[in-house]
């Protein structure tokens, strides 16, 4: 057995992937906007939130399917999109949608893939496409019709990337790499200079823009507010993924665990509630689902587990996260996902 897959925990796999990546990629894995406040407090302000452990409850068997967009996971984890996954191991998003794949567990692919998103899918059916939209929304409709070609289901548009974060340490080195092409954009073959995935005048009405052109079912990535929320569900989207990008965009000093109950109560179960940023453990996936979340999604996580080890590695963190998130469950007297009520843990406020 590989190191990677000897790893105890995602901490451990993280250690690993820091010895194994140049310090620059390590870096910008590990990079968040401005003085990283908001991502220590996606990690930290878990433990402000206490579970509520019940007792003398079966359970013998424990269930951790769930039904999202009216697809039957096995696992209510999914993998958030991350991009360029070339960056961390030879087989990039291979790897790891493999790893999602055989698990049964939903892969989120990015739009600034290293692998296309036609051979992300072939290797992970029924994968979802993240989209950035670029400033010309000729790029951005054909994205659309490759995602949907390919026979994406469902599209997440991210909503948190008016302009990209302050990050101040470890983007010099993917930039670097994207000029000198020994990086590429696999979704953009024909892309010739700058790749921009910011478009700071796209408004409410992309959702309308994109509906006109493709029928997969619309998710909303990164609404950290209730206001949002009900707009959201006004606008009819299929679901919402409170995030705040790993604390990679604004340093909000919001963890996305505190923005969730009011982006919860504000949907009234009217849409699908993913979440992600800050998950390390399966308890912390129990915290979201109590919480409200429907489902969750890691980044960094199954990320680090690709950079220590490849596809085994990834599969290790969803091993980890997934085996943990079973332990707790019985701990906590919650034999089905359905169960984790907000009455199984307390905040602090
Ligand atoms: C290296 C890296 C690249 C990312 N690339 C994308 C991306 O291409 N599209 C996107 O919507 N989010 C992207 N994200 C954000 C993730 O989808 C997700 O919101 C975040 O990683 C969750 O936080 P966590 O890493 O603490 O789990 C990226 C995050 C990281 C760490």
């Amino acid at each position: 057995m590989s190191e990677a897959e000897q790893a105890r925990n995602i901490d451990e796999l993280a250690a690993l992937a820091r010895q194994r990546l140049e310090p620059g990629i390590a870096e910008y894995l590990d990079g968040a906007a401005d003085d990283k406040r908001t991502l220590r407090a996606n990690t930290a302000r878990f433990a402000d939130v206490g579970i509520r452990a019940r007792r003398l409850v079966d359970v013998a068997t424990i269930d951790t399917t769930v039904e999202i967009l009216g697809e039957r996971w096995p696992s209510p984890i999914a993998l958030a999109p991350v991009g360029y996954q070339g960056l961390f191991h030879a087989d990039a998003e291979l790897a790891t949608a493999r790893a999602a794949h055989s698990r049964g567990q939903r892969f989120i692919a990015s739009a600034v893939s290293t692998e296309p998103i036609g051979s992300i899918h072939a290797a992970a059916p029924g994968s979802w496409f993240q989209l950035y939209p670029t400033p010309d929304r000729a790029v951005t409709a054909r994205l659309l019709e490759h995602a949907e070609g390919a026979g994406c289901p469902v599209v997440a548009l991210t909503v948190d990337v008016p302009t990209l974060g302050n990050r101040e340490r470890g983007l010099d080195t993917l930039l670097g790499m994207l000029s000198d092409g020994r990086l590429k954009a696999g979704n953009f073959p024909d892309l010739e200079g700058e790749l921009t995935i910011e478009d700071p005048s796209m408004d409410w009405s992309m959702i309308d823009w994109m509906r006109e052109r493709s029928s997969m079912k619309i998710v909303l990535k990164g609404i950290v507010t209730a206001e949002d929320a009900r707009r959201s569900v006004e606008q009819g989207v299929a679901g919402i993924v409170v995030s705040n990008h790993g604390g990679r965009q604004e340093e909000s000093d919001r963890a996305t665990i505190e923005c969730l109950p009011e982006v919860a109560a504000a949907v009234g179960g009217r849409c699908a509630v993913l979440f992600d940023s800050g998950i390390r453990r399966g308890t912390d996936v129990f915290k979201a689902l109590a919480l409200g979340a429907d489902a969750v999604c890691v980044g960094r996580a199954y990320v680090w587990g690709l950079a220590a080890g490849g596809e085994a590695g990834a599969g290790r963190a969803l091993d980890l996260l997934n085996e943990e998130l079973v332990r707790i469950m019985r701990l906590a007297g919650t034999p089905t996902i359905a169960e984790i009520g907000r009455d199984l843990v307390e905040t602090a406020s």
